[in-house]
């Protein structure tokens, strides 16, 4: 019988994980399809409690329900736990188990980019959500030791210190106080949703003065594929991480979880930047 994979979340009609996983599906010969379900947040509990009924063999979880999920669950996994949040749902015979993928995504992709070693390494993180809080802590716990932070509600920034269950040395910062520091960060993450389509013109702040040669600047956004923030770290000379790699991985994982068997994550970039460039 067809297995049935899905993805929650609201909206959800421009999710481009159908396309991976079921050419993933396809390319290893697995019967089974992903489909994309629409669950608004007043119906996230009965669209769960169906999803166990349906014998849903698992489901990625995305905005709003990452958080509000946790507990229509049976069970969280190491990932979910640390995150708080869940974005991958595994249903082992019946039993709902939630993980969370995004942050070891985000590592993964910047791992293929830059060689990175977490000691002596100095990030900046820009924003302070869900995306922002997966990240962080994700770098804290495989030993990066110092992270800045930058986010226009500096409370929230702070927040995102403070509940981080592992500790780490670092500053926060408003905009206002960041572009008048100077020192240079080895390593900078842009999660916020500024320079998303329809805004390709905009960044959060100006590269100059904060960065050396030497320094990578990774965007997890991925429409456009090359943010205006990576466009001036390119014309800096600098490496550059886009936000492909991110949703390549995050949903790599999570294809792993269910299946046991890991999908070609190269193919998967491929075709997602065939896609986002608008050639399929
Ligand atoms: P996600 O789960 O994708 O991280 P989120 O939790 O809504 O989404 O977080 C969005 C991030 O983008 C936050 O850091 C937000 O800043 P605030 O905490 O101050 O809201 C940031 N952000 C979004 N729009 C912004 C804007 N126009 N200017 C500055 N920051 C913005």
């Amino acid at each position: 019988m067809e297995q049935v994979f899905g993805v929650i979340g609201d909206p959800i009609g421009h999710s481009l994980s159908p396309i991976i996983h079921n050419d993933a599906f396809m390319n290893l010969g697995i019967k089974a399809r992903y489909h994309a379900f629409h669950v608004k947040k007043q119906d996230l509990e009965i669209a769960v409690k169906g999803m166990k009924a349906l014998g849903i063999k698992g489901f990625n979880v995305t905005v709003p329900h990452k958080v509000a999920i946790i507990p229509f669950l049976d069970e969280l996994d190491e990932s979910a736990q640390l995150l708080h949040a869940v974005n991958t749902v595994v249903n082992d015979n019946g039993k709902l188990i939630g993980y969370n993928t995004d942050g070891y995504g985000f590592y993964r992709s910047l791992k293929e980019h830059v060689d990175v070693h977490p000691q002596n390494v100095k990030v900046l993180i820009i924003g302070a959500g869900g995306a922002a809080r997966a990240i962080y802590t994700t770098l804290a716990k495989e030993g990066f030791s110092h992270i800045d932070l930058v986010n226009r509600t500096v409370e929230r920034a702070h927040a995102l210190k403070e509940n981080c269950p592992i500790e780490v040395k670092g500053e926060v910062f408003t905009y206002q106080q960041f572009a008048k520091s100077k020192d240079p960060y080895d390593v900078m993450i842009q999660t916020t949703s500024i320079g998303m389509k329809p805004n390709v013109n905009e960044k959060p702040i100006d590269l100059k003065g904060h960065v050396h040669e030497k320094t990578v600047v990774a965007d997890i956004i991925y429409n456009p594929i090359q943010t205006a923030l990576l466009q001036e770290a390119e014309s800096l000379g600098l490496a550059t991480v886009d936000g492909v790699g991110m949703l390549v991985h995050q949903g790599a994982y999570a294809f792993q979880l269910w299946t046991g068997k890991e999908p070609d994550a190269e193919r998967m970039k491929q075709l997602l930047y065939e896609k986002l460039r608008g050639t399929i």
